[in-house]
């Protein structure tokens, strides 16, 4: 592998819209963090960069939904935020806000430059207007019946109920989110990022990773090359949000794409974080040298954001660049998701253990080495407090806490707290453990992001020791052969000292506890060196005989009672309650008929039994089959949101009920005259209604 000068790690801009929760930090704030602390441990030169992403619609809501302006929303959340991470020591070098005027400032000349180069396209559309309110709606900003299932509350970017993808315009009786106005359309132009144009230069660029990027990574970026890249609007009409930097009527009341704009906060915030260091032309190293190596930790719905669209607009400003070229990223470990007690964490549904709240009860480190021993790295994981409650006893206080106290104790009382013994490489090498191999070990899995397994060779390290002091018995050993004491001893503390290092990355408070205990004056960080590895120093003992160690010992785990976590199990109890309730009023609102109609209603609806002929998918309506159906002697082309469970080739040959006199509607351009029934069983899964007969084909239903 190619060996980079420095590292540059950034970790996605969390939407300042509320609390951050375990998922995040297990996917990616703790993994970068382990990383970035690994990194520093061997000597080399990395920064991690990352913030709050303070713009888009999901500021603007939550602001509407709590009667507040969004800077008050992103104000209280960067905040909050902020302090959560640290409590948690999540160590960023710089921790920045999208609202800032740095960021704001190159935004807009990332925009300018890819503007004057003629890479943008502009498009007019027509977008629901709310005349109230004065403004454009977004697409989450109107709401309707959905035209697939009738959902009388579909969103206008996706139906709740079905799960279909939509627009606005494709809503019935669309209203207003903001005012209840039914919205008018209007006219409005918007720039938009050609993806298509980089493509190939795209494929290239994730074909040279295959081999060192997470399949899923590989998978999700190729699975949109394939579908073909398209134009991506990169501005909205919106209030709030970076202005377009553009004179005149065409920009006004413009604002960047939040995308556009929050990937580019990576850029900014290292602009902010060299400034600050007073040197402020200093962030160029680490983007635009190429000997510096770009890592974005990223939860997997982001992936083809920084795998596609970022790199794309970097490469539009590269484009015609000899100097003051952007390097893409060399490696994107998305994570998968950890659950929370066999659930999804939901946000909306506050389902979920918010990061500060956690820690004003629970210790940072027990937490850190739970979520690093399910770090949902190939597959999702999941948190619950059973799993935090063992590993926090048994491995954690028993195993690693017991070792370090009993060796520290122990030399305090009968060798006068100091080493009492030189090893030899020899018999620091007996332990059963191969030193170069564990180190090789370690390295590769931090440097391959595999940090579960890195953490589990910690702790084997942790148990390995714990076993030894047990089995030499130096407090029987002392009586009758104080030598053999005095080896175990020193050999154990040594140990102490190899665990301080090796755990350092993922339980750092811990091991900076440890080795105060051992006697050392300041912290483990202390000792960083550029260039000089610390990790090296596990391949030899590294207390010398007479080493003083600190008097006093320190409980470094406390154990977690029951009583401890009954009350967060309470919590969840509650939250499920809630959730069946929820999935209950769902069931009695479906025994909840609808208001009653006359037999003559009734006879209005022309009911007959159709043929399936032919069914295709619809493009750009993933959820939508277009069936070609027999009717009698006519045919009928009709949409129907069953593609997630039937395939094209089932349909055919069945027979359906249609809804024969129904006035046509439009649907993604495409026009269904009628619509069949169906049935909604288990999850939403829906069931064609198939009469069975021959010769019924055309006959009305009665
Ligand atoms: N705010 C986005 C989210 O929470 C992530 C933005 S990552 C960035 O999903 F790179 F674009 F900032
Ligand atoms: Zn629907």
């Amino acid at each position: 592998m190619h060996q980079f000068q420095r590292t540059l790690v950034t970790t996605a801009l969390p939407y300042a819209n509320g609390p951050v929760h375990l998922g995040h930090l297990a996917g990616v704030y703790l993994p970068a963090d382990i990383y970035v602390r690994y990194k520093r441990l061997k000597g080399e030169d990395v920064i991690h960069i990352g913030g709050s992403d303070e713009h888009g619609v999901p500021i603007t809501i939550t602001a509407e939904k709590e009667g507040i302006s969004p800077q008050d929303v992103v104000d209280r959340y960067h905040s909050m935020n902020l302090e959560a991470f640290s409590k948690c020591g999540i160590s960023f070098d710089y921790y920045g806000r999208t609202t800032s005027e740095l960021h704001h400032a190159t935004a807009q000349e990332f925009f300018l430059d890819i503007e004057g180069k003629g890479i943008f396209t502009k498009k007019t559309e027509k977008l629901f207007f709310d005349r109230k309110a004065d403004r454009f709606l977004s697409d989450r900003y109107v709401t309707g019946t959905c035209p697939i299932c009738n959902n009388p509350e579909a969103n206008g970017d996706q139906c709740e109920q079905c799960g279909t993808h939509l627009s606005p315009l494709e809503l019935i009786n669309p209203k207003s989110k903001l005012s209840d106005a039914t919205p008018e359309l209007r006219e409005t132009m918007h720039w938009y990022f050609p993806l298509g144009r980089f493509q190939e230069r795209l494929e290239e660029y994730v074909n040279s990773h295959e081999e060192d990027w997470r399949q899923n990574v590989v998978n999700y970026s190729r699975t949109w090359l394939k579908q073909g890249l398209n134009d991506r609007a990169i501005t909205r009409d919106l209030g709030w949000g970076i202005k377009v930097p553009i004179e005149g009527e065409e920009s006004f009341g413009k604002v960047l794409y939040v995308w556009f704009d929050a990937v580019l906060g990576y850029i900014s915030f290292t602009r902010e974080w060299a400034a600050k260091l007073g040197e402020s032309e200093r962030w160029r190293e680490y983007w635009q040298d190429p000997e510096s190596r770009l890592v974005h930790f990223i939860g997997k719905d982001n992936v083809v954001f920084h795998t596609l669209m970022f790199p794309a607009i970097l490469m539009a400003w590269n484009e015609g660049r000899q100097s003051g070229c952007y390097n893409l990223a060399d490696n994107v470990p998305a994570s998968e998701f950890m659950n929370f007690e066999g659930r999804k964490f939901s946000k909306s549904r506050n389902y979920a253990v918010y990061l500060g709240e956690f820690l004003e009860k629970f210790s940072a480190d027990t937490l850190r080495y739970t979520i690093a021993m399910n770090y949902p790295e190939n597959k999702d994981t999941d948190f619950s407090w059973q799993d935090y409650q063992n590993r926090t006893n048994g491995e954690l206080a028993d195993t690693l806490g017991n070792f370090i106290k009993r060796s520290v104790d122990f030399t305090n009382a009968r060798f006068d707290g100091a080493v009492p013994w030189e090893c030899t490489t020899e018999e620091w090498n007996s332990l059963g453990i191969n030193w170069p191999d564990t180190l090789q070990q370690l390295d590769l899995a931090f440097e391959q992001f595999h940090f579960r397994e890195a953490t589990s060779l910690g702790m084997d390290i942790a148990r390995v020791a714990n076993r030894f002091l047990t089995e030499s018995e130096p407090w029987k050993a002392i009586k009758s052969d104080r030598e053999a004491a005095a080896r175990a001893m020193a050999l154990s503390l040594n140990l102490c000292h190899a665990l301080s290092v090796a755990l350092y990355p993922v339980i750092p408070e811990t091991c900076n506890s440890i080795y105060a205990m051992l006697g050392f004056q300041g912290s483990i960080e202390d000792r960083f060196v550029r260039g000089s590895s610390l990790t090296a120093s596990l391949l030899q003992p590294a207390l010398p005989k007479g080493h003083k160690l600190r008097e006093k010992s320190e409980i470094l785990f406390k154990k977690l009672e029951d009583a401890d976590i009954a009350p967060e199990l309470r919590k969840i109890e509650g939250l499920l309650a809630e959730a069946e309730k929820r999935e209950a009023g769902a069931e009695q609102s479906r025994m909840e008929f609808k208001p009653e109609i006359s037999f003559d209603d009734f006879l209005k609806v022309d009911l007959r039994v159709a043929t399936v002929l032919s069914a295709e998918t619809v493009k750009k309506a993933g959820k939508l089959l277009k069936l070609k159906l027999q009717v009698g002697s006519a045919t009928r082309d009709v949409l129907a949101g069953i593609a997630r469970y039937y395939t094209p080739e089932e349909m055919v040959g069945k027979n359906v009920v249609l809804v024969a006199n129904l006035a046509d509607r439009t649907i993604r351009d495409e026009v269904s005259e009628g619509m069949i029934l169906a049935v909604e069983g288990e999850d939403g899964k829906l069931f064609v209604v198939e009469p069975a007969g021959n010769e019924i084909n055309g006959r009305q239903i009665q």
